[in-house]
């Protein structure tokens, strides 16, 4: 064979069986006919794989069997859906019945040519064919090469759970081709690398270690494509893949001896289930949505930290691993977004994962077994260890309690511990004792990425070499004395986001000199993460190129990435910017000793920041013999030449603000703690803590150079110190406040710590985070500008069983644990929020300081219904941010916006007006526009950074001007909305007139509006369009309303695509929209949305077949104004069956992504496209979904072939509803669409799909399929497709086929002749086509018959009403909160729950009357007063919905006082006043703007004529605002109170009490059926009724 690849073999149960390479499908061809013969070679794959790499396979195949000399085989393939579902006794079936039917033989070989799960099916197929053939496995999922496809096992899954049914069986070969790696979608990627990292962490230091560095690099090699066959030779291989190649085959190698070794899994193979115990639990809940190893990852983070907590496993372990699975973009905890996000995250409670556990394989009898990590690369047992379940649980659960005990008053303590490194020293020493020549033992050295990826950039500058000592608590490191050498070509320096690393890594590159090797780079190329370049380092960069360095910026100016030539480092006089970091400075000291000449560094332009941090570096320079001067009185620095010397042990100094902690909890315990590693020659402010406050506290501290012991006094004996300045360790204060929350003495017990007022600005603003959770204990404090008074308690007085929540800040979580240790039963909410600066804190809280700390699990929050529930993800909560032209509406609708959303709401401008006490206007003309538009920048940030989350920000029109402000708004606009809000300019110029609050533009506005416009676009990710004065306001706030909570997570997706539901739409078939949109409400009758067919439209007069972005948007807003149902976008090309041009993608994606932009619900997305434009606009699609479509117009596709499962597939990957839409010939085409449907729906996280065939053969498709329905409607000028049906068609049509069966609906009252619900609802039900009655029960009481009624297999529902609506109650099994909070029902509703028929009992009377008043005068929002006349049930209802709507007071009124009062009491928390007469308003309350009457109307005059009837005067309209009168009596239509109105209140809004029988009645037809009501025929024919009849 002429292409023999480079092999790497592995042996396995004493076999050389697995080969592994790149680009091997000939070799394996090959391979496989000249040595194992057969008749026929079956390959088996799934339908992803299959578009890559099949055809390939059988040019091979049939390549190689032409070569045969002998009978020729048969190459035969057979490709199946691709997913865990199919991995199923039904797959097995399906490839056996293949087999047979292809008459193979016992001689047959089996290819599996895919992930796990084409291997563990294919192999299980394998092993019972005929008892038993040849198979061999070709994995093309990292985790299938890694791991499922080495060592044998096979299986399928059941009901009863995964890889239940399998066997033992040995493939003959494993090809591994890293090629295949290529097409791997990332995630799944990643997935794999979560077994690679878990094999190296048990086994293999060395290897760990590279995975630890190299992670960009094995990237390299799968998202480079390696043409050419690039890599089958290992003189073709790159760097990257021969990388990749070796980290696979170390993994194999460790899983094929471990399975050599023990093949049947007995104690040893356990080992590989490191992770697993937990991650197996974790994969229950949240399967199928989170991977294997993606739990797996999180799975190895919690049992490392079992082994840390059992003093098994050190810290600094725990930190490598959990680096080192993000590197591979893993998940390390619950809290990890991709988890939170899941449906199913609110059931991984510690009882259930616990629960979980119980059932796997490894345990012995009921004790959980867990593989213990003793250090990177080793296990404390060759097995798994039993572990106490109350120690997982206490790992498991998310908040902590430290247990204290009282009574214990024996002798003194003394604990003696170190506490974590200060981050900012380790970093120093890393560089200091690697620039040194001998070997330094770097001790308690802080592990942070900026460490991480620093040692590894110095090894691979060979510039030092690194080895650990005592499981991780040492690094010995062995200096290279300066020389570093410029790495391999195309080698990059990695850096991530490490700030400290970059910043002290720039200069060290340029000490680097040329390297001999042959295959030596030119530069040393350091780059980072996306953040890292957008990072300045332009200061820095500057005093190197001026001092002669040869640096250039790669990509963008003043960033990241940097080539740095390896020219040696020039030194003499370096001048450098100090004012932006003080780590520039740092940086050029500690590399300055070895520049040719001797430096002097002067700091220049303006005042040096930092001071203490460039005093630290020298001080450090100095422990490693090189003195630096500084000229006195001067920032000018001198250094001389030489070569650091490692001593041979440096300890890095504690971390100051952690070590108050320790010594805190001995000074409030009354024990004595040493701290070594810090004393008084420490350089951190923090340090001085024990000294200034404990020691005046009563404690007895003793301080030497570097260690500092605390002696607390007697428990309850600590002094309250009066006043404490803290600014020089602004970090204790929060230590401070724990301690003087018990101190007692001087004035008051009060301890007032002044100079922080820094800590507001910090995690949380720590001071008030402070008071309040001081607060919980009973502790009483006062803020100060600069601090605050603490007033101490004894000890023993405080509130037990508080719980602290800690705001996500370390420091607060550790200050309240020093307090918990003398309050009983604290619980510490937040216990991850430690690992910023301390992770191991609670398990040094036991292990070193011997308290004892148990896990908590706290109740989980319910989801509440308030606006702002919904989705809560990071993104959804983000502020909202609009930008747009001065009058554009922005502060208009964003006070709307914040309204619906009920977020708060920041108007720039004033927000501007009250920090710089002076207005826009007047500070432009004090400092001019340049010094405005700097101001303007730096609010925005501050706003961005105070009010992040949770608000709705309007920014000034001129906020685009600077690049630096648009920077700001493009950066937030990543991960939060910010909207543009765009008006026409026309409507502008008229809207400013010659307004003068804010400064003139001194140009015409329309040049301004042509300069802004682009970078409003650029800088928004969505377009509000306003058309305020368009709509009437109904419209614009419910479409404010909508677009708002779309983009912030509550977009309005239609309910009825849901398992169980059917759902339809109607295509808008014109070429413009408007002329049609007063028939909306007809061409909508029974749909769940409304395609806009975006390909269709056609602007008059418009050149060419694109509708432009303008006229669409237009079409958009317009639609909008006449519709509240969700929109369908389609961009239909011709080929695909529309009109737009097939040529013109690029256009056809503008539009889709225009669609994003205006918060559209739903986008169809042809998969015929362009995958990666697809990919682009899903990545964007934030809370829009995607229809990912495909339609074959040639009626040649057949619904049970292999082309529409891979169109499923692929639709699958990028749709969040798929849609298939074929041709039929015959009705049996429309039963094997039903088939595939139906088995597409038992796979797990099925997408919701629509299927349909076109054509009249295909009209019982279209009565079938379940979601998203097309329907046509007699008023569109053309079908959208040929065969479409009406709505109500196919209701009727279901009916006829038994799926939708007839339901009889009632009212129950007496006496209810006249009403009008017959008339309502069934009108409603002929209109929509359901097969549905509504009939009168007239009964005396509620008795059998209506009982009878409730209990028929047919009854869909009734309303009630007089006098049923509180006697039914007791024949219901549940009531709506609604309901519950009136004490009255009028309307039942059978459900089914938890499998039972229940009978669910409503009041939607309220919300009758709450829409009346809303929709006839929205402006009214939350009335001031309204006032309500009676107080019988229907007056419930009334003061249940004006509380819904707001009210600020709501008088009621009745003739008999008593039972209004005990109305009055049935709503404690309405606002609800009697008043006693209707003549004069309550002096403190205004005239009501809302009346709603609920008396018959012959019990109310407005002349005195009826004598005992309510008196209706004039000052009932005594408000000067306009309002709503509201009559709920039914007859006459016109009442006294509305004619009344009518002469006293002409602009008032009169509703009649049959219509808010018709609103309420739409309601209780939606809840019913499902389906919005027809309101427009409806009403119609209502009120044509009851004007008739009165
Ligand atoms: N037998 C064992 O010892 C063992 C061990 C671990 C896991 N497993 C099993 O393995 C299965 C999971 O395996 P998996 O993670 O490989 O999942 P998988 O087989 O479902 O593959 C993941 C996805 O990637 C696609 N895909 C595969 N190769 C591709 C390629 N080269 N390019 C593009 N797409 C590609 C697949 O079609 C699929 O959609 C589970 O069923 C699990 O139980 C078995």
């Amino acid at each position: 064979m002429d292409t023999v690849p480079d092999i790497l073999k592995v042996s396995i149960l004493g076999r050389e069986s697995i080969h592994c390479g790149f680009h091997l499908i000939p070799y394996i061809a090959h391979t496989v006919l000249t040595t194992l013969p057969a008749s026929v070679y079956v390959l088996v794959t799934d339908t992803n794989v299959a578009q890559f790499y099949l055809s390939a396979f059988e040019k091979a195949f049939s390549a190689e069997i032409s070569k045969l000399s002998s009978a020729k085989p048969r190459f035969l393939s057979r490709v199946i859906f691709p997913g865990e579902t199919t991995k199923s006794r039904e797959g097995k079936a399906d490839i056996e019945d293949f087999l047979l039917l292809e008459r193979c033989t016992r001689d047959t070989v089996i290819l599996a040519l895919g992930g796990g799960v084409i291997g563990d099916l294919v192999g299980f197929v394998a092993a019972t064919f005929m008892r038993g053939v040849r198979f061999v496995q070709i994995p093309t999922t990292l985790l299938a090469m890694v791991d499922s496809s080495v060592g044998g096992k096979t299986a399928i899954d059941t009901p009863a759970g995964k890889n239940l049914i399998g066997a033992f069986w040995q493939p003959e070969y494993i090809f591994i081709d890293a090629a295949f790696l290529e097409s791997l979608p990332e995630r799944e990627f990643s997935n794999g690398m979560a077994e690679v990292v878990k094999t190296a962490a048990i086994w293999d230091e060395t290897e760990f270690t590279s995975l630890e560095s190299n992670a960009q690099l094995i990237y390299n090699a799968i998202r480079t494509p390696s043409t050419g066959n690039a890599g089958r030779h290992i003189s073709t291989r790159s760097t990257s893949q021969s990388l990749l190649l070796s980290v696979i085959r170390g993994s194999i190698y460790v899983k094929s001896h471990i399975v050599t070794i023990d093949e049947r899994e007995t104690g040893l193979r356990n080992l590989v289930n490191f992770g697993h115990t937990i991650g197996h639990a974790i994969e229950a809940v949240l399967t199928p949505h989170m991977l294997h190893g993606e739990c797996v990852s999180i799975g190895m983070i919690f049992e490392a930290e079992v082994s840390r907590a059992m003093g098994i496993l050190k810290q600094v372990a725990v930190g490598r691993l959990v680096r080192c699975l993000r590197a591979y973009g893993l998940p390390v905890s619950l809290a990890d977004q991709r988890v939170t996000r899941c449906p199913g995250a609110r059931g991984l409670g510690v009882d259930r994962l616990l629960d979980i556990m119980r059932v796997d394989k490894k345990n012995s009898g009921p004790q959980k077994k867990v593989v213990i990590l003793s250090s990177i690369g080793a296990t404390y047992e060759q097995k798994a260890t039993a572990v106490d379940d109350a120690l997982i649980a206490k790992v498991l659960s998310e908040a902590v309690t430290v247990k204290v005990d009282l009574s214990t008053t024996s002798g003194i303590q003394h604990v003696k511990m170190a506490t974590p490194g200060s981050k900012s020293i380790s970093n120093r020493a890393l560089v200091l004792a690697a620039l040194a020549q001998g070997t330094c033992r770097l001790k308690n050295l802080l592990h942070s990425d900026d460490t991480q990826v620093m040692m590894a950039a110095l090894q691979e500058l060979k510039g030092a070499s690194f080895a650990w000592e005592d499981g991780g608590e040492t690094l010995v490191v062995t200096g290279g004395a300066g020389s570093l050498e410029v790495p391999t070509a195309g080698k990059e320096i990695y850096l991530g986001n490490a700030g400290t690393a970059a910043r002290f890594l720039t200069t060290v590159c340029s000490l680097v000199s040329p390297s001999a090797a042959p295959d030596a780079g030119t530069a040393t190329i350091i780059t980072g993460n996306a953040r890292m370049k957008q990072r300045p380092i332009g200061p820095l960069v500057d005093a190197l190129r001026a001092n002669g360095s040869e640096i250039t910026y790669n990509e963008s100016e003043g960033c990241l990435p940097l080539s740095i030539a390896p020219k040696g480092l020039q030194g003499g006089v370096i001048r450098l910017a100090a004012s932006v970091s003080s780590q520039y400075v740092s940086s050029i000291l500690l590399c300055a000793p070895y520049a040719r000449e001797a430096v002097t560094l002067e700091l220049v332009g303006g005042a040096v920041i930092s001071q203490p941090y460039i005093d630290m570096t020298i001080a450090m320079m100095r422990t490693f013999g090189v003195l630096v001067t500084r000229d006195p009185g001067t920032d000018v620095y001198r250094i001389p030449q030489g070569t650091y010397v490692n001593p041979a042990q440096y300890a890095i100094e504690s971390d100051a603000s952690s070590a108050t902690y320790p010594l805190a909890i001995a000074a409030i315990t009354g024990t004595k703690c040493t701290l070594e590693n810090i004393g008084s020659e420490s350089l951190q402010g923090d340090a001085r803590f024990a000294v200034d406050v404990l020691a005046r506290m009563g404690c007895e501290v003793v301080q030497t150079a570097n260690e500092t012991t605390v002696t607390g006094p007697k428990r309850g004996e600590l002094k309250a110190i009066g006043e404490v300045d803290m600014e020089p360790m602004t970090d204790a204060f929060l230590t401070a406040c724990a301690l003087a929350a018990v101190a007692q003495g001087g004035e008051g017990n009060t301890t007032r710590i002044l100079g922080i007022a820094n800590q507001r600005v910090k995690e949380c603003n720590r001071i008030k985070a402070m008071i309040d959770q001081l607060a919980k204990f009973g502790v009483q404090t006062k803020e100060l500008d600069d601090g605050l008074e603490v007033y101490g308690c004894p000890f023993n007085t405080l509130t037990r069983g508080a719980s602290v929540h800690c705001y996500d800040d370390h420091r607060v979580a550790m200050a309240f644990s020093v307090l918990g240790t003398v309050v009983p039963d604290t619980i510490i909410e937040e216990k991850r929020c430690v690992e910023k600066t301390w992770p191991n804190w609670w398990d040094d809280l036991e292990n070193k300081i011997g308290l004892k700390v148990g896990g908590i699990e706290l109740p989980r929050a319910e989801g509440s219904n308030t606006a702002t529930s919904g989705t809560p993800s990071p993104a959804a909560s983000a502020s909202v941010i609009l930008i747009g032209m001065r009058g554009s509406g922005k502060s208009h609708i964003g006070k709307l916006a914040s309204a619906a959303l009920s977020r708060q709401f920041i108007d720039a401008d004033i927000y501007f007006e009250t920090k710089h006490n002076i207005g826009v206007r007047e500070f432009v003309s004090v400092n001019g526009w340049p010094a405005f538009r700097a101001a303007e920048t730096e609010l925005l940030k501050e706003i961005i950074q105070k009010a992040g989350t949770g608000h709705v920000i309007s920014m000034g029109g001129g906020i685009v001007e600077t690049p630096q402000a648009r920077d700001v708004l493009k950066d937030y606009a990543k991960t939060g909305p910010v909207v543009h809000v765009l008006r026409d300019i026309e409507e502008i110029v008229n809207y400013l007139g010659d307004e003068t609050a804010r400064p003139a533009y001194g140009e015409p506005i329309t040049e301004v509006f042509k300069r802004r416009e682009p970078w409003f676009i650029e800088c928004a990710n969505y377009d509000f369009v306003n058309h305020i004065t368009v709509g009437d306001s109904e419209a614009t706030n419910s479409e404010i309303s909508r677009f708002f909570k779309h983009i912030t997570g509550q977009p309005n997706l239609s309910e009825n695509v849901a398992a169980g539901k059917r759902s339809y739409f109607v295509a808008l078939t014109y070429p413009d929209v408007i002329p049609a949109l007063r028939h909306m409400s007809d061409l909508t009758t029974g749909v769940d949305a409304v395609e806009l067919r975006v390909d269709l439209l056609r602007a008059h007069n418009a050149l060419g077949a694109i509708p432009s972005q303008a006229y669409v948007t237009a079409q958009l807003a317009a639609l909008r104004r006449a519709t509240s149902l969700p929109i369908i976008f389609t961009v239909r090309t011709i080929s695909q069956g529309g009109a737009f041009p097939d040529n013109s993608e690029r256009d056809a994606f503008e539009l889709l992504a225009l669609a994003l932009r205006l918060g559209v619900e739903y986008i169809d997305v042809e998969i015929s496209a362009s995958e990666r434009l697809i990919t682009e606009l899903a990545a964007r699609k934030g809370f829009s979904q995607i229809i990912a479509s495909w339609h074959d117009w040639s009626g040649k596709m057949k619904w049970n072939e292999d082309v529409v499962r891979s169109k499923y597939t692929l639709a699958s990957r990028f749709g969040d509803i798929v849609k298939i839409v074929g041709k039929a010939d015959t009705l049996q085409d429309n039963f094997v669409l039903h088939d595939f449907v139906a088995k597409a729906n038992l796979q797990r996280g099925a997408k919701p799909i629509i299927a349909i065939n076109m054509g009249v053969e295909g009209q019982m498709s279209r009565i079938l399929n379940a979601t998203l329905s097309p329907v046509t409607h007699p008023l569109l000028p053309s079908k959208a497709a040929p065969g479409q049906l009406s709505f109500a068609q196919i209701q009727k049509a279901l009916n006829l086929l038994g799926q939708l069966p007839a339901k009889r609906y009632f009212l129950f009252g007496n006496p209810i002749a006249h009403s009008m619900s017959p008339t309502l609802h069934n009108t409603g039900f002929e209109v929509l086509g359901l097969p549905h009655t509504y009939e009168l029960l007239e009964t005396a009481s509620v008795g059998e018959e209506l009982k009878a009624t409730l209990a028929a297999p047919d009854f869909g529902g009734a309303s009630v009403t007089i006098p049923f609506k509180l006697d039914v109650i007791p024949l219901l099994d549940k009531l709506s909160p609604a309901a519950e909070a009136i004490g009255a029902v009028n309307t039942i509703i059978p459900v089914i729950e938890e499998g039972n028929r229940i009978l669910y009992g409503d009041n939607t009377d309220w919300l009758g009357i709450r829409e009346s008043i809303r929709s006839r005068a929205p402006s009214i929002g939350a009335p001031a007063a309204a006032l309500v006349i009676g107080a019988g049930g229907t007056a419930r209802a009334a003061i249940f919905a004006l509380q819904s709507l707001g009210a600020q007071r709501i008088y009621l009124f009745n003739r008999t006082a008593s039972k209004a009062q005990a109305l009055v009491d049935a709503f404690p928390d309405a606002p609800v006043k009697l008043i006693e007469t209707l003549d004069v308003w309550p002096a403190e309350g205004p005239a009501p703007t809302v009346i709603v009457s609920t008396v018959p109307a012959s019990a109310t005059t407005t002349d005195g004529t009826s004598p005992g009837a309510v008196l209706l005067p004039l000052a009932l309209f005594d408000a000067t605002a306009n309002g709503v009168v509201v009559d709920m009596a039914y007859k006459p239509a016109e009442t006294p109170l509305l004619t009344l109105a009518k002469s006293a209140a002409p602009k008032w809004a009169r509703v009649m009490g049959v219509e808010v029988l018709l609103e309420q009645g739409y309601v209780q037809f939606e809840t019913w059926t499902g389906r919005r009501c027809p309101k427009h025929v409806v009403s119609k024919s209502v009120l044509e009724k009851y004007f008739a009849a009165a």
